[in-house]
């Protein structure tokens, strides 16, 4: 059946392939048991671009993205592809598509299922019901900001550098995000950054406070270095609500929590634009945070709730499917709370399972909640 929500899947490369494979069953679950239909165009990014085309992304490709409502990533890179140049790099596919649909808005709750709070490398005690938001700015920063680059000095040594660079307009409209989803939930906002050294923390800073008396007089907001951000993390993760925060502290933050919730394989994201001025709805892009994984790819090893909890994230943000949403993440509660594991969440007396085991589990699981 023809549908009218346009949906753009890129697997990529590595365990991408397996997850949005996976990925796949639960959309066709929708459409069959909730008459939930997507029109799905699908195409290569990253490596598996670069093989087939010569490039990471090719224009065409990023063309359709842009004219999707959403779009659904799995991951990108692998080591055959270390020696390329730069400019063909896998990952380079993956923050075109970011910067050209400017996806400013990166959202990636870390949340530790109930289930899981033994898996974590910390102890559960820690950890047990942790509900935290960490909102990275993913258009700006030391990824993007110009001058950058590699130059030759006339000592014959060269130089690398990059710009850490934010301007007002860009901290602005990722600190109206901040304050957006911490009043849907505890209306907390810790805003990090380095102005103790770096300028571009200096502007963050007065930013976020201008912004914040202008603005955000109903939410809570505070300020953290990011170095203590991450000491912070590890001792009480629980403290926090919304962290907002620049691209490159994002990225490491972000991963730092990750593994609070037990697993890498467990954490989503979705990145968003700035709402359509016709439909209100925001250019969006959906994507587990755990990269490619080359070294358990192609095994059925990979753990899939990430995808499974992106595609959520998709169902909510871009489609306005709260119920089914729901459905999606209980059926991932459910299939945890029954012991079934892959090896990254393994845990003495569960079930050890694989990508197609675990994707049965949670199918299962949508069954009963259904009936
Ligand atoms: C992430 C990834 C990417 C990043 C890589 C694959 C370019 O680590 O989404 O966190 O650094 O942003
Ligand atoms: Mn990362």
């Amino acid at each position: 059946m023809a549908s009218n929500r346009k949906v753009m899947v890129l697997p990529g490369d590595g365990i991408g392939v397996e997850v949005m494979a996976a990925n796949m069953t639960v959309m066709e679950w929708l459409a069959k048991h909730k008459s939930l239909s997507f029109d799905v165009a699908q195409d290569q990014v990253g490596g598996a671009a670069y093989d087939a085309y010569g490039v990471p992304l090719r224009d065409e490709t990023l063309a359709d993205a842009i004219a999707a409502d959403a779009v659904l990533f799995g991951a990108v890179g692998g080591p055959q592809y270390d020696d390329l140049d730069f400019s063909l790099k896998p990952e380079r596919g993956l923050l075109a598509l970011r910067k050209e649909m400017d996806l400013f808005a990166n959202l990636r709750p870390a949340i530790v299922f109930d289930a899981l709070a033994e898996a974590s490398t910390l102890k559960p005690e820690i950890v047990s019901g942790l509900n935290i938001m960490i909102l990275r700015e993913l258009c700006g920063g030391s990824y993007f900001a110009e001058p950058r680059g590699i130059d030759e000095l006339p000592d014959g040594q060269k130089k690398g550098y990059d710009t850490n660079a934010y301007s007002t307009s860009e901290i602005e409209r990722i600190g109206r995000v901040a304050f957006e989803l911490a009043r849907k939930r505890d209306g907390r906002v810790t805003s990090v950054e380095k102005s103790n050294v770096m300028m571009s923390g200096v502007l963050w800073r007065d930013v976020m406070n201008a912004l914040h008396k202008a603005e955000g007089g109903d939410v809570a907001l505070s300020h953290m270095y990011a170095d203590n951000c991450a000491m912070q993390l590890v001792r009480n993760p629980r403290q926090f609500d919304v962290i907002v925060t620049d691209n490159l502290f994002g990225d490491l933050l972000s991963d730092c929590a990750a593994m609070l919730t037990g697993s890498l394989g467990m954490l989503p994201s979705a990145s968003l634009g700035a709402p359509d001025p016709d439909t209100g709805l925001p250019k969006a892009m959906y994507e587990p945070v755990h990269g490619s994984a080359p070294d358990i790819a192609g095994q059925n090893l990979a753990n899939p709730l990430a995808q499974f909890l992106s595609f959520a994230m998709m169902l909510r943000y871009s489609f306005g499917q709260g119920e089914e949403a729901d459905l999606v993440e209980a059926a991932v509660a459910d299939t945890l709370a029954s012991g079934k594991r892959t090896g990254d969440i393994m845990a003495p007396g569960c079930e050890q399972v694989g990508t197609d085991g675990m994707t049965e589990a949670v199918i299962d699981a949508m069954n009963r909640r259904a009936r």
